[in-house]
């Protein structure tokens, strides 16, 4: 048996050996095996061999050999690596090619690079431009690079936009990111969200987390259509995106719903909420992060399976609807996540660490909470968790 002691003890031995073990084998397996075995490779290592590999007629063994070429950093052959992408059909050598040649960090490949980011593969795209970032100050580069805002991927347009068209947008006036108004903490206020938000100011708060009516499906609040209900939402977030901080969230629970049948000849209809205020949400500025499943017990829902337990035919099947979503989104920024922590200091970090006992996945089972008066209060243990996973305080 080839072992790893083996591979590294013929790795430093420098006459070749690795090369004569490769060359040895039938097996691709075991070609393999070794290939992702050398881990970092000597100065003086023999490569020939993996040049040589680069035309074998396994394409794990094709990326395997590019990978270790990828290793030898200055010195590895970048043209050979050229050779192989100009023929090569398999995304993933294609893509550890460029990741290759990027790894060289060389002046000469820009030539090379330019080609690639024409690619039809926006991965690839993304590779060649983080490996001419490294020369983003370079009249040539630039000339290469900026047109790339009209790319057709968003990703590439993302790069692009934030390295070379982001300016900083700290606007005058705007309180540090870790500060809010005084008049807005602790406050409760009894209004129409539209005409309450009005006095808010621009990049003010934190978080939301909120739970828009049902459109019609309750009667605290009535809509002459669905679209109507949608559009009142949509002003509700634009609004929400104006008053919210730099990358900061909005958390909203909605479901699905469904609108009783007016009579025993018409049918009930269902009003999928949620994925019809995603679009929305996106369209105006909110970067989709996370969907959070509510998980409540079936006792608690309404029964919609009573029916077909009788009958069992199964066009007519309806579960209970035992979930709700907690669609996360953040306002769309350049900058990273950990970013907004970085802004906060040491002790208000401390004392923020969210304890043991979290939730490890996104499904929070939590018992609804009912009440005589209002049909749709928050759980406070949901609100809990939003507030401690997505706060600093
Ligand atoms: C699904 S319930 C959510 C209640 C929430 N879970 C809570 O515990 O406060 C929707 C709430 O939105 C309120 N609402 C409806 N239209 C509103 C508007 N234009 N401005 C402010 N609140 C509104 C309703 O009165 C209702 O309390």
């Amino acid at each position: 048996m080839i072992t790893k002691a083996y591979i590294t003890e013929l790795k430093h031995s420098g006459n070749g050996d690795i090369a004569k073990l490769i060359k040895s084998q039938r097996d691709v397996g075991t070609i393999n095996n070794i290939l992702e075995s050398l881990g970092q490779l000597p100065v003086d290592f023999e490569s020939d061999f993996l040049y040589e590999l680069l035309n074998h007629p396994h394409a794990q063994v094709r990326l395997n050999a590019v990978k270790n070429i990828g290793k030898l950093n200055g010195k590895s052959k970048s043209i050979k690596l050229h050779e192989l992408y100009e023929k090569e059909t398999d995304t993933s050598v294609r893509r550890e090619i460029i990741s290759s040649i990027g790894r060289q960090r060389k002046s000469e490949n820009k030539i090379f690079l330019f080609e690639t980011i024409n690619d039809d593969d926006p991965k690839i795209v993304c590779q060649a431009i983080r490996a001419l970032l490294v020369f983003e100050k370079d009249i040539d580069v630039q000339e290469h690079l900026k047109p790339l805002i009209n790319h057709t991927n968003e990703m590439v347009r993302n790069v692009i936009y934030k390295e070379y068209f982001a300016k900083d947008n700290q606007k005058n006036g705007v309180l540090p990111h870790t500060e809010t108004y005084d008049f807005l903490k602790n406050t409760v206020v009894n209004a129409d969200v539209l005409e309450a938000l009005k006095f808010v100011p621009d990049d003010s708060i934190h978080l939301t987390f909120t739970s828009p009516p049902y459109y019609n499906a309750r009667d605290y609040s009535i809509y002459p259509s669905y679209e109507a209900y949608l559009e009142f939402l949509e002003n509700v977030f634009k609004e929400t995106h104006r008053v919210t901080k730099e990358g900061r969230f909005l958390i909203v629970n909605t479901s699905p719903i469904i609108i009783p049948r007016v009579s025993r000849s018409h049918s009930s209809k269902r009003y999928g909420i949620p994925f019809d205020l995603h679009p929305l949400l996106v369209k105006n500025g909110w970067e989709f992060l996370d969907d959070i499943i509510w998980l409540k017990p079936e006792a608690s829902v309404k029964n919609r399976i009573g029916g077909f337990m009788q009958h069992r035919k199964p066009l007519g099947y309806k579960p209970n609807c035992v979930t709700e979503y907690l669609m996360v989104y953040r306002k769309q920024t350049e900058k990273l996540l950990d970013w907004n922590i970085r802004s906060y200091d040491y002790q208000t970090v401390e004392e923020s660490k969210v304890a043991d006992g979290y939730e490890t996945t996104n499904v929070w089972k939590i018992d609804p909470t009912f009440d005589k008066i209002h049909s749709a209060i928050f759980p406070v243990e949901l609100c809990k968790r939003v507030i401690k996973y997505n706060q600093c305080a």
